[in-house]
């Protein structure tokens, strides 16, 4: 099969992660006879220095023709501590998934066995979580309009809008991903203060019964995040809007005690876009030493989402799995009085695997 992939390292330690994620992709491809062509693309903080926009035209068009996009991180704390910054890196991550219409973000969060230790919640509540959140990307608040300020600058507005297509686009969505796993939906929204949570359960109800299998369960927000730390494992798919999905997948992404684990997908009109869920990491930049498995996972989800190889996504993973019991850990996730080893170390050493496997 033909792989025709974007890549976009971006800021911080997006370039090393991306090397051995793109290692990784290159042997998969040797060892399953695919025909893989990949082009670099400028996004973030490097791009502002570069050309002036996070997410120049040129990138945007690589993405266009690219059936994949995988993507590093974005941002630096130099645009964080000056308010005056009038282009900021995570506009192009919002440009990016506004032109590409990628209106779903899936954030697998599962714990591992041997991590539940780094975990803040008791390992007895965490232990066997393995959900995953649906978040809607392109709508509600961040892309609402009118936002802004009044004249004399003494009030702000943002607006949460959704119409009814957006909804059903995301829910029925979800329900197809839980009806592949365990079958449990939650829909997660604030239907007795927002108007937009209404239609969201008034479509969600129309939706649900061409899903008899599934249990469909609705939630307040402020339940879910409070359930989430009390009791991860009743959830299966959990399905929300774009802000409160937001501040659901941090939290999310940390009870499981391995962020440096976690992959995302954001599904889109045109191509779909693979990148982990933490953050560019400025200070470790340069170091070789970035936990590079979140990457690499998130390389996984590129198989088995953008191009439906499933083989290759479960080799990759399998080979991930080896190397935490092999204890070829980065720092991050070492286990106490343990070696730990540089990003490229453990990068070689799932490559190593996989060409052996
Ligand atoms: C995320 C990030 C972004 C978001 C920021 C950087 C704009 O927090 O991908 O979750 O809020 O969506
Ligand atoms: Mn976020």
């Amino acid at each position: 099969m033909k792989l025709n992939i974007a890549v976009l390292p971006g800021d911080g330690i997006g370039p090393e992660i991306i090397s051995v994620a793109l290692d990784v992709t290159k042997a998969i491809c040797d060892k399953f006879k695919h025909n893989l062509s990949f082009e670099y693309g400028i996004c973030g903080a490097d791009a502002i220095d570069k050309v002036g926009n996070p997410y120049p035209d040129e990138t945007h068009e690589l993405c266009m023709r690219s059936d994949a996009v995988l993507f590093g991180a974005v941002g630096h704390p130099r645009f964080d501590n000056d308010p005056s910054a009038k282009v900021r890196p995570e506009q192009g991550l919002l440009a990016m998934r506004k032109k590409l219409g990628l209106y779903a973000n899936i954030r697998p969060v599962v714990t591992f066995e041997t991590l539940i230790h780094k975990s803040p919640l008791r390992a007895d509540l965490v232990k066997g979580a393995d959900f995953m959140c649906i978040r809607e990307l392109t709508g509600g608040l961040y892309f609402g309009r009118p936002q802004g300020r009044s004249e004399d600058g003494n009030v702000a507005y943002d607006t949460c809008v959704y119409s009814r297509d957006e909804v059903v686009r995301i829910v029925t969505l979800a329900y197809e991903y839980a009806m592949k796993r365990r079958k449990k939906l939650t829909i997660v929204d604030k239907a007795n203060v927002l108007a937009t949570s209404r239609l969201w359960r008034e479509v969600s109800k129309e939706i649900a019964p061409k899903f008899p299998e599934v249990e469909t369960e609705f939630m307040f927000v402020d339940n879910a995040a409070m359930r989430m730390i009390q009791w991860p494992t009743s959830f299966d798919v959990i399905v929300t809007e774009n802000m409160f999905g937001d501040i659901l997948t941090d939290e999310g992404s940390v009870i499981t005690g391995s962020m440096g684990l976690l992959p995302s997908a954001s599904i889109g009109t045109y191509t779909s876009v693979f990148e982990p869920i933490h953050g560019s990491w400025p200070q470790a930049a340069g170091q070789n030493i970035a936990n590079p498995l979140a990457t690499v996972l998130s390389a996984a989800m590129m198989f088995e989402y953008a191009f439906n190889l499933k083989d290759e996504a479960s080799l990759i993973r399998g080979a991930v799995d080896a190397s935490m019991n092999a204890n070829v850990r980065t720092a991050d996730i070492q286990i106490d009085g343990e070696k730990s080893f540089s990003t490229s170390e453990v990068g070689n050493w799932i490559v190593d695997f996989i060409n052996k496997a």
